[in-house]
């Protein structure tokens, strides 16, 4: 019923000349892959050539963030009308990253869904509880208020297009994988609470995807849980055959 859906997130990696390499290797390697939605999401900088080699394949394009304003004196900001001049689907929004580093709150990554949504991008929306969180006991409180934050006054119809990632934050980029059962209590959770905010058919539809540390040799065992979707992937999505390894283990 619900199509897994593999995105790699390439941070702030690669150039122009790696990135057209990198989607290279992958066209070749996801030529045949039809059952489980592949989502690139480069550099702004790389969105054009990358956008460009996939025209013509099932690869998605993603950005890893955009404004939630729609033009104007916003100096450092990308608009949501220049990333569709680009063919961008997907935008990653709520990264723990930009939680953390650019002081994003839930207020404003719920702004940014809004936008994504009023002008026909999918937002993926991360969510996730840091490591003292987890060790405190509370885990389902920070992922509750950040769900709950992040996609308030969305509409059960809006949420067809929604995709919402968890990534624990001690997870990601650590080797420190969540174990499948505890990534599938949380992703259960999740899906609990957007039941109460709009409805059990709009949960059941939505893609849940995991992010930290997933690998070709973890990927199976995650993405086998009942409510895991997907995946959203960092380092592994930054070499070809890696990450087309964990695309087809979501077949
Ligand atoms: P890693 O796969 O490198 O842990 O990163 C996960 C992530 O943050 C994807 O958005």
């Amino acid at each position: 019923m619900r199509k897994p859906i593999i995105a790699g997130n390439w941070k702030m990696n690669k150039t122009i000349e790696d990135a057209l390499t990198l989607i290279e290797g992958l066209k070749l390697e996801l030529a045949d892959c039809m059952d489980v939605e592949a989502v690139v999401c480069p550099p702004f900088t790389a969105l054009k050539v990358v956008g460009d080699e996939i025209a013509d394949t099932q690869i998605k394009l993603g950005c890893q963030n955009m404004s939630s304003e729609d033009d104007g004196a916003y100096t450092g900001e990308i608009s949501h009308t220049m990333l569709k001049e680009l063919f961008v689907k997907y935008v990653i929004l709520g990264h723990s990253e930009r939680r953390e580093y650019y002081k994003e709150t839930d207020f404003w990554v719920n702004k940014k869904v809004k936008k994504a949504l009023e002008k026909n991008l999918r937002p993926i929306v991360c969510v996730g509880e840091k490591l003292e969180d987890r060790e405190a006991g509370n885990t389902e409180s920070v992922v509750e208020a950040q769900v709950r934050g992040s996609l308030a006054d969305i509409t059960a119809e809006q949420f067809k297009d929604v995709v919402v990632a968890y990534e624990p934050v001690w997870a990601i980029g650590t080797g420190k994988t969540a174990t499948s059962e505890q990534a599938q209590a949380v992703h259960k959770f999740i899906r609990g609470v957007i039941a109460d905010m709009v409805g059990q058919d709009a949960a059941d539809g939505l893609r849940i995807q995991y992010g930290g540390s997933m690998k070709p040799d973890n990927a199976k065992e995650l993405l086998s849980q009942p409510d895991i979707d997907g995946g959203l992937i960092g380092g592994a999505a930054l070499d070809a055959r890696s990450f087309a390894a964990i695309v087809k283990a979501g077949m």
